[in-house]
């Protein structure tokens, strides 16, 4: 069976958290893994329908998150949890939980996240419509030592995705591309196919 861990994509809103998390998961999938991708926004629509924005009811949103991580994590699957979790705090009490935890720091410059805006709502946070806003009315504590830093405001998408999975490669989580596509058997049929043909 597969060995279980949670990738944990922390940052401010519109730091690319959904973006690369979701290509990460088809990259992982790709490589023939299961994966669950537990978004922040998807599941403040049902797991944690009814939830705010006070400290208290994101500590309660982010530990909901990593106790799923954690059930999926123990049962083999990759949990890919994604939401701001702005407080260090409750994120070392999911890694603790969970033990297997890859931590993943979207930082992007809070002008960029506003630059980018996808819902509009640094625009009305700004305008004192939206209290206790993420970066704006509310604080966000940087990770002190995640397992890896994507800088999404300078790198290409494709090179942020390509960080985690070598991360993940290194952790001994993956297994390497080439290393994952055939097997020491299937390169000697290979090879002898070939040879047979006159190429080698
Ligand atoms: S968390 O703080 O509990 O981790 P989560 O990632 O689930 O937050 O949800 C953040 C999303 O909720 C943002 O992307 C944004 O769309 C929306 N949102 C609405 N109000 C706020 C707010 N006050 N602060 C941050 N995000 C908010």
């Amino acid at each position: 069976m597969q060995r279980g861990f949670t990738i944990w994509f922390t940052g401010l809103s519109c730091s690319g958290k959904t973006t690369i998390s979701r290509r990460v998961a088809d990259e992982l999938r790709k490589r023939g893994l299961k994966v669950e991708v537990l978004d922040g926004d998807v599941v403040r629509t049902n797991l944690s329908k009814g939830l705010g924005f006070s400290k208290e009811d994101r500590d309660i949103n982010i530990k909901r998150i990593g106790f799923v991580c954690k059930l999926l994590s123990r049962n083999g699957v990759v949990a890919i949890g994604a939401a701001i979790s702005p407080y260090r705090a409750i994120r070392d009490y999911n890694r603790q939980e969970i033990g297997d935890f890859v931590e993943v720091y979207c930082k992007c410059p809070l002008e960029v996240c506003i630059e980018r805006d996808v819902k509009g709502l640094y625009k009305k946070a700004l305008a004192g419509e939206i209290p206790n806003y993420t970066g704006v009315s509310d604080p966000y504590e940087e990770p002190l030592n995640p397992e890896v830093v994507l800088e999404t405001d300078k790198e290409a998408e494709k090179e942020s995705i390509v960080k985690v999975i070598r991360k993940l490669e290194e952790l001994r989580y993956v297994q390497p591309a080439e290393a994952a596509s055939y097997s020491e058997e299937e390169e000697e049929t290979i090879k002898k196919r070939l040879t047979d043909l006159g190429y080698l």
